[in-house]
């Protein structure tokens, strides 16, 4: 298999062997796992994708990992469980390059201004990373070449030469992105070496029409190069056994979907190093300007952040990777399905000393006001305008990206539903319910806990709905159905309201007191358990509570109890939780999305030098303009481009040639009913007296296409 790739081993060519796999550590979490199906895991290892540093955050970032990697710390935490969650900057790779020489700066200067701009954010929004780290620091340079050096060195990578295209001026190989051209597909004249944008193909930079180096607009050659790959295809027997047995039933179905096509598809060996100079150094000699692929280093930084954290907290990284006991879940966006499932692990097991992520909750993707959200369009809701224009309402946004989450399909972000969960849930349910309660104990009571030593059979069957709540939305989170479990946590907020309009103390109050003190007792558990359960889902919010209830932090399973707050306990003075979000607000946030649309349909108007000049109506009145039908069409020989076309003009059938053959077949053509201007004079084509030409329309995506008419148009018709 390996002479027919062209690949070589560098040295001690080792194959990888099937019949160690049975002893591997995989083997034993499977064997384990099977015969214990709810294993309790001693730790959990929780990461984030890296967000690249080389622009801010948005909504559509929150919504796919970070609002629910958030939530599942948070709750883990609460259940007492030894958690770390992870996070950084992935600062390499061939964006931050470019846009480092567009803005004429260092790429160091990019990620610094980003990382910091990007930590902040996250710390501001609340998202509890025990660590933020970085891949240009050190410590994760020297893990990264670390792990592919033992590669390297167990002979589990392979070494190929190759041509690539290189920048003679700027004595440079070309990465794929600093490569553009014509798209082979659309025609469109800026697609990239890796993909056109225009028609979302995804190409090789040879497939590229007219090729140029991005650095210096010259036509790129071809050169030898040498990468290195890492065998992906060696390892599909364990991938099978891993993902499409054992985690069949146990990933979300996008995931495992995707996993599943990648492999069934046939894997091939993945290069793992490039030709550039800002990356991790490749450790091997003689490599000079090579660095390891971004996607080889980047998931290695969840590695070398943990280190970072560990020696910042005195304590061992080491089983937070390689103990079995460890539950490793990677929280991504869909983009890195293959990275995170396939590629990182299979590092992982060929390096042998590490766990494999146990799950991998992937979402789709989240859309603005029913448009992609895009950076370069400006088409986002970004965290820190966001929380400069909306200032404390971070849990507002939290359940709002929460409650949209795009778990199982794309979701769509829109600023009235924004406003209408914020008014009509947590203001007019959450809010409302605990606001009420409180003032009627400070009215009634002076703030101190009344006794609820006489509940009615009502007040008992609350109480046994409230208990049941934590194990409920546990069993949620430990699934990652992220927006079931909100929706059970705002159930519990609607029971209490419910149950406090529905009992009316205020209107028993002088006639029943005993029954309005067990009314409010009651009410007040319910607060103290939404202070402990809604606390994943929006943290400040539930720490306000908290401080209202005058009750420290709690475990999870604390919200089982019946009673919470003893009688004669002192709550502190009320304060409200949420503000109505006016109509304004959310005119405001429209009217600059609008604003941005406007911005690109100027930067995307037709250069002014390309709009011909003026042309007088007797100009256009010359041209004789009449709807006709093609009768037949043929290839003229020996050229590419050019159909001969037999035309029904209704005044004549006569020859045209028109330039049409790389976009229609000849069969397509017959029958059609089209514009021809039939007064231009005849010219010869190859050979060929054309005798008219043919309106069509130049699309940019799609290349020439018919101007057409009605096909009840007779031919002959003027146009006028
Ligand atoms: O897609 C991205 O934004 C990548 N920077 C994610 C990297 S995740 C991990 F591998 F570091
Ligand atoms: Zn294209």
């Amino acid at each position: 298999m390996w002479q027919k790739t062209g690949l070589t081993y560098p040295i001690k060519p080792q194959i990888f062997n099937f019949a160690c796999f049975k002893k591997s550590l995989l083997n034993q979490h499977m064997a384990e796992q099977n015969s214990k199906p709810c294993k309790k895991f001693k730790r959990y290892t929780v990461t984030s994708a890296l967000p690249y540093a080389n622009g801010p955050i948005h909504i559509g970032h929150l919504a796919g990992v970070y609002v629910p990697a958030d939530i599942y710390v948070r709750y883990l935490r609460l259940k007492g469980e030894d958690v770390i969650s992870i996070c950084g900057s992935d600062e390499h790779g061939v964006p931050i390059t470019i846009q480092a020489r567009n803005e004429g700066v260092t790429p160091q200067e990019i990620v610094d201004k980003y990382h910091n701009m990007n930590k902040r954010s996250f710390e501001d929004f609340g998202i509890s990373f025990d660590i933020y780290s970085r891949t240009s620091m050190e410590l994760h340079h020297k893990t990264a070449s670390g792990i592919f050096r033992k590669l390297y060195d167990e002979g589990k990578l392979l070494k190929q030469d190759t041509q690539q295209y290189y920048d003679e001026e700027n004595r440079q190989f070309l990465a794929d992105r600093y490569i553009t051209g014509t798209c082979p597909v659309c025609n469109y004249e800026k697609a990239y070496g890796d993909q056109c944008e225009s028609c979302g193909s995804s190409l090789s930079p040879t497939e590229l029409k007219n090729p140029r180096s991005m650095l210096s607009g010259n036509k790129p050659v071809m050169k030898k190069t040498r990468h290195w790959y890492i065998p992906l295809d060696q390892y599909e027997p364990m991938l099978k056994q891993w993902i499409l047995e054992k985690n069949k039933n146990k990933w979300k179905s996008n995931v495992y979907g995707q996993c599943k096509s990648w492999i069934e598809s046939g894997l091939k060996p993945r290069a793992v190093t490039r030709d550039l100079k800002w990356g991790v150094k490749v450790p091997i000699e003689n490599t000079e300007g090579k660095v390891l692929y971004v996607w080889f280093d980047a998931p290695i930084g969840y590695i070398s952040a943990t280190r970072q954290w560990a020696e910042m907290n005195d304590t061992d990284w080491k089983p937070y990777w390689k103990d079995k006991d460890t539950k490793l879940v990677h929280f991504i966006g869909k983009d890195n399905i293959v990275f995170h499932c396939i590629i990182f692990p299979v590092i992982l097991y060929a390096e042998g000393t590490y766990v494999l992520p146990d799950n991998v909750p992937a979402n789709e993707f989240l859309n603005l006001e029913g448009d992609k959200i895009s950076t370069s369009r400006n088409w986002a809701v970004w965290l820190h305008e966001y929380l400069k224009e909306f200032p404390g309402k971070q849990d507002v946004m939290k359940y709002v990206l929460c409650a949209a989450a795009p778990e199982t399909k794309d979701n769509d972000f829109t600023w009235k539903d924004f406003q209408a969960r914020n008014n009509n849930e947590l203001l007019a349910i959450y809010g409302n319910f605990v606001n009420r309660t409180m003032v009627l104990t400070q009215k009634y009571y002076n703030g101190i806990v009344p006794s609820g030593s006489k509940p009615s059979e009502k007040e008992t069957e609350i109480i046994k709905q409230m208990t049941g709540f934590a194990d409920r939305i546990g069993s949620s989170l430990e699934n990652y159905r992220f927006r079931e479990a909100l929706s059970e946590m705002m159930n519990l907020a609607r029971l209490g309201n419910k149950y406090l309009t529905d009992a009316e103390p205020w209107k028993i109050h002088k006639t029943d007191p005993q029954k309005v003190e067990n009314i409010l007792n009651r009410c007040l558990q319910i607060c103290a358990v939404l202070s402990v359960l809604s606390e994943p889902f929006l943290p400040f919010t539930a720490g306000k509570l908290k401080k209202m209830l005058n009750i420290s932090q709690m475990n999870w399973d604390t919200a089982k109890k019946e009673v919470i707050l003893p009688q004669g306990h002192k709550l502190n003075k009320p304060q409200l939780l949420f503000e109505k979000i006016e109509d304004k607000q959310v005119e405001a946030q429209l009217k600059k999305l609008c604003d941005a649309k406007q911005a690109n349909l100027e930067n995307e108007k037709p250069n002014i030098e390309s709009i011909k000049p003026d042309a007088t109506f007797d100009d256009f009145s010359k041209l004789d303009l009449r709807t006709a039908t093609i009768l037949k069409a043929e290839k003229v020989s020996k050229t590419k481009k050019l159909l001969k076309l037999q035309v029904d003009t209704g005044l004549d059938v006569r020859t045209i040639v028109a330039g049409i053959a790389e976009y229609y077949k000849p069969e397509e053509l017959e029958g059609k009913k089209i514009v021809v201007i039939v007064n231009l004079k005849p010219r010869n084509i190859r050979g060929i007296t054309s005798g008219g030409m043919l309106l069509m329309a130049n699309d940019n995506k799609e290349g020439l296409k018919f101007v057409t008419t009605d096909k009840s148009c007779e031919n002959g018709s003027v146009i006028t």
